[in-house]
């Protein structure tokens, strides 16, 4: 069996890789293909190189742009490399403009489609994911859902229940399986000028945080101000980062956030686990929060991952709240704790679904 999987965003580079380890280990061949949608070095070339990642079998430069032109680039150039390869199936993860290119190209050429993390609903159709989401399951053959509640999603949508296969995510085991290879955290800690439980981790790139001049200032002066009570770190998308320097903002008026580069996993698992709080508005985030057991704090209105909500270790606070609600909002869930209880599988979610690729 010869599969394809098509990635090209941060988050997919990282979940690919314990699945593509499972794959491996049964036999199954796998040529990566990466459309080139993250290009920058911390944003692609960090992943492969220190998560021991095969480098991709097809690279593609894709690049940014608006969604019509980087979707359509990518149909075009993944059609011709499949059209060449003839794949018996392609995997997709998640819901990036990546993962619907795949699916689309896949689908037209009655390419069996495997979509990891299936499922997963904000029902705001004004997030780009949540289209890339709806679409991409709807033409997909085999559904790897990471919660019940994404697979319940998915048979309210009337998506045949034959269809779905319910392991736990992916992310859970990639965390699992990295957290080994962290050699020191106070290094790591000491290189940021940080201490064990004494900062808070942010992290922002939606669109509708940061694409916009009033809304991302609004959020920089709140976590500014948070930052008055506890050091706050924030590794930098580039779509917050560009956003940042087309509007003029000057990052010195913030002098309680800490901007950094955005940071290899690595890195990146040391500053979560350790951190006393993280606010974010990343999907994979708001997750790994929990993995460490830190209490989290999602500028959005909504989240897909509703069982965080309701073990208490997430926190929805609307970012179009008037800034003093949302500093109190966010200071007011430091050390705030949810329950003992066990989401998203036992880290075993790669396994089973490379052995349930096998059996087609
Ligand atoms: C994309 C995904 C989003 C995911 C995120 C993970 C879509 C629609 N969105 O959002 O679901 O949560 O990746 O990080 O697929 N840029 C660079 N260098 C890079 C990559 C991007 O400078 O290596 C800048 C460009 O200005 C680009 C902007 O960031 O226009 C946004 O990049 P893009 O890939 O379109 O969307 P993300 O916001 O990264
Ligand atoms: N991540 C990282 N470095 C960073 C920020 C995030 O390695 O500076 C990792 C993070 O640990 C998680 C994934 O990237 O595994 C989440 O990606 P992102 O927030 O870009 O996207 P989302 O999950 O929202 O799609």
């Amino acid at each position: 069996m010869r599969l394809i999987t098509v990635i090209g965003a941060r988050p997919q580079f990282i979940k690919s890789t314990v699945v593509s380890k499972e794959l491996s280990n049964i036999g199954i061949e796998e040529l990566s293909l990466h459309t080139g949608q993250h290009y920058d070095q911390n944003m692609s070339g960090v992943f492969f190189n220190e998560l021991n990642m095969k480098m991709p079998d097809i690279q593609l430069s894709v690049g940014s742009g608006g969604h019509g032109h980087q979707t359509g680039r990518m149909l075009i150039d993944i059609e011709e490399v499949f059209l060449e390869k003839k794949p018996d199936g392609c995997i997709v993860y998640g819901d990036t403009n990546s993962t619907l290119a795949g699916a689309l190209v896949a689908s037209k050429l009655h390419i069996p489609v495997f979509h990891i993390e299936a499922g997963l609903r904000s029902f705001n159709k004004k997030m780009p994911e949540e289209v890339n989401r709806v679409l991409t399951d709807h033409i997909s053959d085999s559904l790897f859902t990471p919660t019940s509640i994404a697979s319940k999603n998915l048979i309210n949508e009337g998506i045949d229940e034959s269809k779905i296969f319910e392991f736990g995510d992916v992310m859970l085991d990639s965390s699992l399986h990295f957290k080994e290879n962290i050699k020191s955290v106070e290094e790591t800690l000491g290189r940021f000028g940080l201490s064990r439980k004494k900062y808070i981790l942010v992290t922002l790139h939606r669109p509708s945080n940061v694409d916009e001049k009033e809304q991302l200032f609004k959020l920089l002066t709140s976590i500014d101000a948070v930052g008055m009570k506890s050091n706050v770190v924030f590794p930098v998308h580039p779509r917050t980062r560009n956003r940042i320097e087309e509007f003029g903002i000057d990052t010195r008026q913030f002098e309680h956030i800490h901007f950094i580069e955005p940071l290899g996993y690595l890195d990146m698992i040391v500053l979560e686990s350790e951190a006393e709080l993280i606010v974010t508005d990343s999907g994979g985030v708001q997750k790994e929060a929990y993995f460490y057991r830190v209490p989290c704090v999602t500028l959005r209105d909504e989240t897909e991952w509703l069982e965080l909500i309701s073990s208490g270790w997430n926190y929805l606070l609307s970012p179009r709240s008037p800034k003093d609600q949302i500093v109190q909002g966010i200071i007011g869930r430091i050390n705030q704790r949810g329950e003992d209880c066990q989401l998203y599988g036992g880290g075993d979610a790669s396994k089973a679904i490379a052995s349930q690729i096998l059996r087609g």
